[in-house]
């Protein structure tokens, strides 16, 4: 059975949808939820559903990311963590930590990528015209929201749509295409999934 470290900064939506997943026959069960706030509203969500939370506040660490990563690492290698989900996690993860979990490490990105890559995904592609968005489920490597591709999921902008409209259009197919890429991907498959 995988053991699933899942990283959030926030509300944890995604974070929840891949717990529900991991039930029944799924080759995969949650052995954390990590954060870098000890106030994100995921991490009493999950700890309501009995699994085990951490948080590393990386306020006190004023930038110094190695420092920050060298306390993230500690619980997260406690929790021998097969695979590593980054779900709304918002800290930009330095070389070091990343190669650490190379290749068992996954990250959604509300964008189809390899477009929009960094933040406010959603204003660009409305601003840029763009008549489909979406999100994708890619294996973390260094270079920011980039590896391989293992999942995307598509949406229609409409006109007159809003960041916000459109961002929650889009978390929708989050929601579908994260629990679908880890089932995939604990099952020891990495083949593309594209949704719908
Ligand atoms: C999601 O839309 C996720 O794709 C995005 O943050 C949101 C988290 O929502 N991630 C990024 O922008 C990563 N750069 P959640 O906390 O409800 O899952």
């Amino acid at each position: 059975m995988n053991r699933v470290a899942i990283l959030i900064s926030g509300g944890g939506s995604n974070m929840l949808r891949l717990v529900e997943s991991m039930a029944g026959d799924h080759p995969a069960r949650p052995c954390l939820v990590l954060s870098n706030d000890p106030g994100a509203g995921g991490l009493a969500r999950a700890a309501e559903m009995g699994i085990p939370v951490a948080a590393v506040d990386h306020r006190p660490f004023k930038g110094d990311r190695t420092a920050f990563e060298v306390a993230l690492v500690e619980p997260l290698e406690a929790a021998k963590p097969d695979i590593v989900c980054l779900a709304g996690f918002m800290r930009i993860l330095t070389a070091p930590f990343i190669e650490r979990f190379q290749g068992r490490m996954l990250n959604i990105h509300p964008s189809l990528l390899p477009r929009y890559r960094g933040l406010k995904t959603h204003a660009r592609a409305i601003e840029a015209g763009e008549v489909e968005a979406g999100c994708t489920v890619h294996e973390v490597t260094p270079a920011l929201d980039d590896g391989p591709i293992l999942g995307q999921a598509r949406v229609p902008v409409m006109s007159g749509d809003t960041p916000d409209a459109l961002a929650a259009r889009v978390l929708e197919m989050e929601h579908r295409l994260y629990p679908a890429v880890l089932r995939r991907f604990a099952e020891g498959d990495r083949t593309p999934i594209s949704l719908p």
